[in-house]
């Protein structure tokens, strides 16, 4: 039996370890996993109603580190996981995704010489002035086993010179969430409650280049303002990007147009939201898989994306952060009919069981 710690930091990473725990309890003599939560996200909105919502059970471990500095933050996981790893001893670890916790717990088990996995390898935005750039560089460089979610992963890892037999494509495993939950999010009465009843368009924003300064972050939100006055638009803050509106008193713009600000929802409440959008705009990960699988069009507010698969064969659309271009293109996304969409290969709801089978070989 191997004995496997899961690697949960932060939100993003909670839909991804929970197909994997499932699984791994669905063969319980093959697996014996636990769950080692590093507290990076902390709030009850952040973190705990996902794991409500997603079926996980409470962590085994949780190593309370919350927010800091960069260094301080990714210092403390390491300091706080080392002995943790000394004493639990696992034959594997499984690392998820781009955050923080991802590098930091990734780089003690190399150190200690425990094989770690990395599930959603080999994805490259190759702007490395996004933190999440650097933590997925460094996390497939040392990891023994890299899992990959789509065929331009592997040819990234290739040419950085990974031997491929480290690298597995196996799917996409925030996909198998998705399918879980869809009938779950059906019975969510989120859209009612937030008044949401006929055409309306979803916005999250978060990433720092985007929100941490005044000049692109109006900009952006005055964009937003005007596609609200065509599609009303609802925008669940993250908790970075709600402190910044505050502190660039960019409260006014928000109120003058049709935007409507909620607090972050949970997994089953935000799927309920996006999945009856006429037009999604954001700058996550994340969301740009979920739109392509859901076949609603996705507007990303970056100059890049790690995810190429869903611009070529999904329904994403690169527009950048400049105002006129995100209204122009949120005008063609309304006029047009949907983008031709498919859904990428091995995003079928069962790459967990694939996961788990090439930690078995
Ligand atoms: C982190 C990840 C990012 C991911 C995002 C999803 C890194 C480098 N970044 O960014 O890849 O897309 O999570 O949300 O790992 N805060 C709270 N409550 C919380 C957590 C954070 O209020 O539960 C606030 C704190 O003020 C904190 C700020 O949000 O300083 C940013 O949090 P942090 O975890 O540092 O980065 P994210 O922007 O969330």
């Amino acid at each position: 039996m191997l004995k496997v710690l899961l690697i949960a930091g932060a939100r993003p990473n909670f839909m991804k370890i929970a197909p994997i725990y499932a699984e791994m309890k669905r063969r319980p003599r093959e697996f014996a996993p636990r769950i080692v939560h590093t507290g990076q996200h902390y709030d009850a909105a952040m973190s705990d109603q996902f794991f409500d919502d997603l079926g996980i059970p409470r962590p085994d471990i949780s190593l309370g580190v919350g927010s800091a500095s960069h260094a301080v933050q990714t210092a403390k996981i390491m300091t706080e996981f080392e002995p943790v790893l000394l004493e639990q001893k696992p034959d594997w670890v499984v690392v998820v995704g781009d955050v923080n916790s991802t590098i930091a717990c990734a780089l003690v088990c190399s150190k200690l010489g425990v094989k770690v996995a990395h599930v959603e390898a080999g994805l490259r935005s190759r702007d490395r002035t996004m933190p999440e750039e650097v933590n997925r560089i460094l996390t497939d460089a040392i990891s023994d086993l890299l899992l990959t979610t789509s065929q331009d992963a592997d040819e990234n890892l290739k040419e950085e010179g990974v031997a491929p037999e480290k690298i597995r494509f196996v799917g996409n495993v925030m996909i198998d969430s998705l399918k879980e939950h869809l009938k779950a999010a059906e019975r969510s009465d989120a859209r009612e409650r937030l008044g949401l009843g006929g055409e309306y368009g979803v916005v999250t924003l978060h990433r720092p280049s985007n929100v941490d300064d005044k000049v692109t972050l109006s900009g952006i939100l005055g964009a937003l303002g005007s596609v609200s006055e065509r599609l009303p638009i609802i925008f669940p803050v993250h908790p970075r990007t709600r402190k910044n509106i505050d502190e660039f008193r960019l409260n006014d713009l928000i109120e003058r147009s049709n935007i409507r600000l909620t607090d972050p929802l949970g997994y089953i409440d935000f799927l309920r939201v996006y999945s009856g959008a006429k037009l999604v705009l954001t700058d996550s990960g994340g969301l740009q898989e979920e739109t392509t699988v859901l076949g609603i069009p996705c507007l990303t507010l970056r100059h890049n994306t790690e995810r190429p698969v869903t611009i070529e064969m999904g329904t994403n659309v690169l527009v950048g952060t400049d105002p006129e271009k995100i209204k122009t293109a949120a005008w063609d996304a309304l006029n047009s009919s949907i983008k031709n969409a498919s859904i990428p290969p091995l995003w079928d709801g069962r790459a967990a069981g694939r996961v788990c089978d090439e930690l078995k070989k």
